[in-house]
């Protein structure tokens, strides 16, 4: 059976336009699809996670997350402050952290296989203090089965993260160091309540960078209030001569009711980009990039030597298993899609009984590997046929024919032997697209893709 495609939906294949990076889509969808996963009753929960816990390995390859909700400031655009950063609470969170930690690398499961990476998110991880930074990293490397070039990856930013904070997270064994600078410019920073200003960022990176002791990458955002495409072009330049191991450069997504937005309502802040601007600033960045021999490793990342390995980001978005750690932490085991609870009472009260803070688990469908291979893929910026097939498990790519041909038809990607690769309209739609594929395969009567094979 055939493989229902509507070719003539716009917004499953994309404007026919002499500008299809700018104008293909409307915008950028935020949320990011997933597979159709099955609510696990409530109270199966901690019987479901101690039965996985109990098991043995998949053999996949797994990473750890550890999540740090705090903050010293909130910055106007971001969606994932939870917590400001306080001495008292941070104190009790991480004590909570180090017994949940104990806990979970007991059980079976956690010893039968070792991690290939571990990443420290927040929140602003880099916010923990000395002590607690060469703590936390002891304990993973005590605690935890890792394998010998394990990535260990402390995100955070540069605002009072000297060198004494620097030196304690190397003792500790971190050996790769993300900090979001979102852009260098000075007004911009402080228009999106970001802490430091350019020279501070600037020689902060450098000082970091003169250890030679782990790859430092930074994250740039484009379009925010004030960034404007000469602003964009200076921000790209400075992380070339800052001299830093990679760079992710990522758009600005609005997202209802964050302060930006009512600093924008209340004329305090100019508009920031649209998305045709957004489109025009990516395209800068995907060009100075190529004219400074970066090396690309995903749409979004680039590294300029070989020391940038990026294996948690891109196990992460493969069907790697991610064991999670901290209030707000997500991760997935033996088939079983976890979230643990943001509230940080909640988080350690569980904790405290040994419980799993995970107040709605669900278990991931059949599709849930075939959709993470898509959506790794698009991230990459190619899907290949054999693995497409591969994962299927059947002649799925062939199928897909009339949407790949609409695609490449409206300049969104290009077709050659046994290889989708998105041109740079497609990159910069790189979500739509995969989520247009995704929910294309989800809206298929079952018995179709059963019959396809
Ligand atoms: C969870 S934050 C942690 C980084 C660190 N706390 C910092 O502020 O530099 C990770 C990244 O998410 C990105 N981010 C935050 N808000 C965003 C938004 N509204 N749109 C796109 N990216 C965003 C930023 O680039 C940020 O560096
Ligand atoms: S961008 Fe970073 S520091 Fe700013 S609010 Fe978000 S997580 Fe916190």
């Amino acid at each position: 059976m055939e493989l229902q495609i509507d070719i003539g939906d716009e917004a499953l294949v994309g404007r026919s336009t002499p500008d299809p990076l700018r104008y293909a889509f409307s915008k950028k969808r935020a949320a990011h699809a997933g597979g159709r996963s099955a609510m696990v009753a409530a109270d199966k929960v901690q019987s479901s996670l101690t039965n996985a816990l109990n098991g043995a390995a998949s053999g996949r390859p797994r990473c750890l997350y550890v999540h740090i909700p705090f903050c010293r400031v909130r910055c106007s655009y971001c969606n994932f402050f939870q917590y400001a950063s306080s001495k008292a609470l941070m104190a009790r969170y991480f004590d909570a952290l180090m017994s949940e930690l104990r806990w979970k690398a007991a059980m079976p499961w956690t010893q039968a296989a070792p991690f290939q990476a571990v990443y420290i998110g927040g929140g602003t991880p880099t916010d923990l203090s000395a002590e607690q930074l060469t703590q936390l990293g002891k304990t993973l490397r005590e605690l935890f089965p890792l394998t010998p070039d394990c990535e260990i990856t402390l995100e955070g930013r540069v605002n009072r993260f000297g060198a004494d904070k620097f030196e304690a997270a190397l003792e500790g064994g971190f050996n790769r160091f993300s900090f979001g600078v979102q852009s260098f410019n000075t007004q911009v920073r402080r228009s999106a309540k970001r802490l430091d200003d350019r020279e501070v960022v600037l020689e902060r990176l450098q000082s970091y960078r003169a250890y030679q002791a782990a790859p430092i990458v930074v994250d740039l955002l484009y379009g925010l209030p004030h960034q404007d495409e000469q602003v964009w072009l200076q921000d790209l330049q400075d992380y070339l001569d800052v001299g830093v191991d990679g760079v992710d450069l990522y758009q600005l997504i609005e997202m209802q009711g964050l302060p930006m937005q009512t600093l924008v309502e209340q004329g305090k802040l100019p508009e920031p980009a649209d998305t045709a601007t957004k489109a025009g600033m990516f395209a800068m960045g995907v060009e100075f990039m190529a004219r400074h021999f970066q090396r690309r490793l995903s749409c979004n990342h680039w590294a300029s030597g070989n020391r940038e390995r990026s294996i948690y980001n891109s196990l992460a978005k493969t069907s790697a298993e991610i064991l999670p750690f901290g209030a707000g932490g997500g991760g997935n085991v033996a088939g079983l899609q976890m979230m643990q609870s943001r509230d940080i009472d909640c988080y350690i009260e569980a904790v405290e009984q040994q419980q799993f803070a995970v107040p709605m688990l669900s278990r991931a469908s059949h599709d849930a590997a075939l959709f993470g291979a898509i959506k790794a893929g698009f991230d990459r910026g190619v899907l290949s046929q054999r693995a497409l097939d591969q994962q299927a498990g059947y002649r799925l790519f062939e199928q897909l024919s009339p949407l790949f041909s609409a695609w490449q038809g409206n300049g969104l990607v290009s077709l050659s032997e046994g290889y989708l690769s998105l041109t740079t309209a497609g990159q910069f739609w790189n979500v739509t697209l995969s989520q247009n594929l995704i929910g294309l395969l989800q809206a298929q009567p079952a018995a179709t893709l059963q019959q396809a094979g």
